[in-house]
């Protein structure tokens, strides 16, 4: 899967482009009307910063973004097509069916719908069986959720498949195996909604009193545990069960109405006043970018327990960092042996500056450590390796600045081991500007392999050792860095 194919470049289709893109899949974006093409660029560059504090994990070459009003051409060159278009039937149907007569009939074609059947959509589509709903939550770029739902001509290897690109781009797929109209999340967000409306409708509270009702509570919760586990809990030993029998009786009392309340112009212009009131002069874009930040955070928080989105972040980074350990694809130019490993690319972020706006001293040793993750993932010493009780202990670093790094420049660090024995390994890491390969710091390291259990040095797996021996000997020919082995010296240089 290269290419991602997208019909309709608004909100959903920018969203998807940014993602796709961040994870290195080329886009080739259709729409309408050609002034859309600006917009996606815009809405792509504008995902960019929060994407990029996502993880610090290598990431593969970012893919290319390219535009057109020809949904023909876009089809036959897509390997996936994802039809974000406006969330109208016949309008739907009719370009589906379209877009199916142009691409081959193995291109998987997955629409964004908020609601509609995927039976009625793949209705008058060629080769119906590759066509599902993949629906995702905006902002598409940070949310990982997307609902998978086939109609009654999906195939089940569609779904897998779909499946299978949407976790390679950092989703969590999340069959829904019944088609019912509004999907799961969105039935359950309309319920939510509706109370609402009724409730301004009615005078009971305003849209920000009710966010709050929201956000102080219930909202904390749902970032980790739903309505069902966190209601097993609330039921104390006797779980979900009591819970039933306590409050059951409750659901039959009228808390609540769940039909809507008629959209009159009153509630209307309730419903657009208190969220201006609440937005408080800050525009769409600002509130944008501070959702972004903080969904970022709150994923970061989460991966520390491998819990929800968090759990689907930390599967991410596994696989990302597998790839980056993994050798050259066949046909790929080979890395050369000899020279030293190119084993982490990234770029400084806003938090990792201080007061001078250049990287802060710390971010170099989290930097160095990213390295020796990789180096450590590629000779086999992995998360298996570690829950067997062994690893390796950093003992001792020396770091070495040569010139600052600011915000936003893209870094990367080569590795050379200079010496493997039985339970130490001594490396030497150089950080690199991308943009002309200038040296900013050096940090060398020793290493020793403990056994975890026993808390004392141990030696090393004689495969990982292999590996070890096998890059340090490959790089003997290398020079001795000028800084290795130096000791904080009186003069620069
Ligand atoms: N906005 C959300 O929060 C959200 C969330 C999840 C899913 N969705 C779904 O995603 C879809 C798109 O929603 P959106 O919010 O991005 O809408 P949008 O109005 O922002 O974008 C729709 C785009 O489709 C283009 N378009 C219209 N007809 C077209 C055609 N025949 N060929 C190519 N392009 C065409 C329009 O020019 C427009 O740029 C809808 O089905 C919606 O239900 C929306």
């Amino acid at each position: 899967m290269k290419t991602l194919g997208l019909l309709g470049t608004g909100v959903i289709g920018g969203g998807w482009a940014a993602r796709a893109l961040h994870f290195g899949i080329d886009v080739i974006a259709t729409d309408v009307k050609p002034e859309m093409e600006a917009w996606i660029r815009g809405a792509v560059a504008n995902a960019e910063p929060a994407l990029a504090r996502l993880t610090s994990a290598p990431l593969p070459p970012k893919g290319e973004l390219s535009f057109t009003t020809d949904m023909g051409a876009m089809a036959e060159r897509a390997d996936f097509i994802q039809e974000n278009i406006p969330e109208q039937l016949p309008l739907k149907q009719r370009v589906l069916a379209e877009v199916s007569r142009r691409a081959s009939p193995d291109v998987i074609i997955a629409s964004s719908t908020s609601g509609l059947m995927p039976s009625e959509l793949q209705r008058e589509m060629l080769a119906p069986q590759r066509f599902c709903v993949a629906h995702p939550f905006n902002p598409v770029y940070l949310l990982p959720l997307v609902e998978l739902v086939g109609g009654e001509k999906t195939a089940a290897a569609t779904i897998e498949a779909a499946a299978t690109y949407l976790r390679y781009i950092g989703m969590h797929p999340l069959h829904v195996r019944r088609e019912v109209p509004g999907h799961l999340t969105d039935r359950l967000q309309e319920a939510l909604w509706r109370e609402i409306l009724h409730m301004v409708n009615d005078g009971v509270a305003t849209t920000g009193e009710l966010d709050d009702a929201i956000v102080y509570g219930p909202g904390l919760r749902w970032a980790a545990m739903g309505t069902n586990l966190i209601y097993h809990l609330a039921g104390g030993e006797a779980g979900m069960r009591h819970m039933l029998e306590q409050f059951g009786p409750c659901l039959k009392w009228p808390w609540t109405k769940l039909q809507a309340p008629e959209l009159t112009d009153a509630l209307i212009d309730c419903m657009v006043e208190g969220t201006q009131a609440q937005a408080g002069g800050r525009s769409i874009r600002e509130l944008e970018r501070l959702r972004d930040d903080y969904l970022v955070a709150v994923q970061q928080v989460l991966r520390q327990y491998g819990i929800g989105a968090g759990g689907t972040l930390r599967r991410l980074e596994e696989r990302l960092y597998e790839d980056a350990a993994a050798p050259a694809a066949p046909g790929a130019p080979a890395a050369d042996p000899a020279a030293p490993l190119r084993l982490v690319d990234t770029v400084v972020r806003p938090e990792w500056v201080d007061y001078n706006a250049h990287m802060t001293d710390y971010r170099y040793l989290q930097v160095f450590g990213e390295a020796m993750d990789a180096l450590y993932r590629r000779v086999g010493v992995d998360d298996a390796y570690r829950r067997s009780g062994r690893m390796f202990y950093n003992v001792e670093t020396h770091v070495k600045h040569a010139h600052e790094a600011k915000v936003g420049e893209p870094l990367y660090v080569t590795t050379q081991v200079l010496g493997v024995d039985d339970m130490r390994l001594h490396v030497f890491h150089r950080l690199h500007r991308r943009r002309d390969d200038a040296p900013i710091a050096s940090g060398e390291q020793m290493h020793v392999h403990v056994d975890s259990g026993a808390a004392r040095a141990a030696p090393i797996d004689p495969a990982v050792r292999a590996k070890l021996d096998a890059i340090r000997d490959a790089q003997a020919a290398l020079p001795a860095p000028r800084e290795a082995g130096r000791r904080i010296g009186r003069t620069s240089g």
